[in-house]
């Protein structure tokens, strides 16, 4: 089984916490595709979904899948969504994506959120995986300062704009013992919109796919 097919076997585990009539929030990147996908092949049983982000919305409706506004459906149930890393916490990076504003958004908005992964994503201590900042773009310098100051290695993600028209500093050599404390320390830097921290809401359910299917870990 190859990485691609692990995702996938996580994404099919998550289908069975689709129920009839629900608006699912769907996440970003290619675990999430896969989710999408296998969703189309029960769209009749959900009411719509909310998108995290335009090419997941694209997505969508290429299998004619509403999407509707998060502002029009107020609170979800679920939201399925990949990650960049998770501790045996379910605090996550994410952002590899560049979405991580409106997943945090969704997220937040939504009572459960699945966690769908290949097993690789699994680590002890989040940090190896860059950690992704979106930020206002007349604030990058000053931004970048402050990264440094906390001890990690800002880096401008080239040629790269945000859903929010907004640019993602890609923070390297952080070893975030405190994930909680660390998202709300950047998140306060006036100028960052959100930091691919998910600690202060984290996963509630991680399923990882590996060589021999899909396993689920609940926070430790
Ligand atoms: C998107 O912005 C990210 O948060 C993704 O969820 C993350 O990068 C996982 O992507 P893959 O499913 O492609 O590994």
């Amino acid at each position: 089984m190859n990485a691609d097919d692990m995702k996938k076997a996580a994404a099919e585990a998550a289908i069975e916490y689709v129920e009839n009539g629900m608006i699912v929030g769907i996440g970003t990147g290619s675990t999430a595709n896969h989710f999408i996908d296998l969703l189309a092949k029960i769209k009749s049983r959900i009411d719509g979904t909310v998108a995290s982000s335009e090419a997941s919305a694209e997505r969508l409706r290429g299998h004619g899948i509403p999407v509707l506004d998060l502002n029009q459906v107020g609170d979800l149930q679920l939201y399925v969504d990949g990650a960049d890393e998770s501790n045996e916490q379910l605090h996550l990076i994410k952002g590899g994506g560049g979405a991580l504003t409106r997943e945090k958004i969704v997220a937040g908005a939504s009572e459960k959120f699945v966690c769908i992964a290949d097993e690789s994503k699994l680590v002890r201590v989040l940090g190896k995986f860059p950690l992704p900042v979106e930020v206002i773009p007349m604030a990058q310098s000053f931004i970048a300062r402050q990264l440094v100051k906390l001890g990690g290695q800002p880096t401008l993600r080239e040629g790269f704009v945000t859903d929010n028209g907004n640019i993602i500093l890609d923070v390297h050599n952080l070893e975030i013992m405190e994930p909680v404390k660390l998202e709300q320390q950047i998140n306060m830097l006036p100028g960052v919109v959100t930091v691919g921290i998910f600690a202060y809401r984290p996963a509630d359910v991680l399923i990882l796919g590996g060589p021999d299917g899909a396993r689920t870990v609940m926070p430790k």
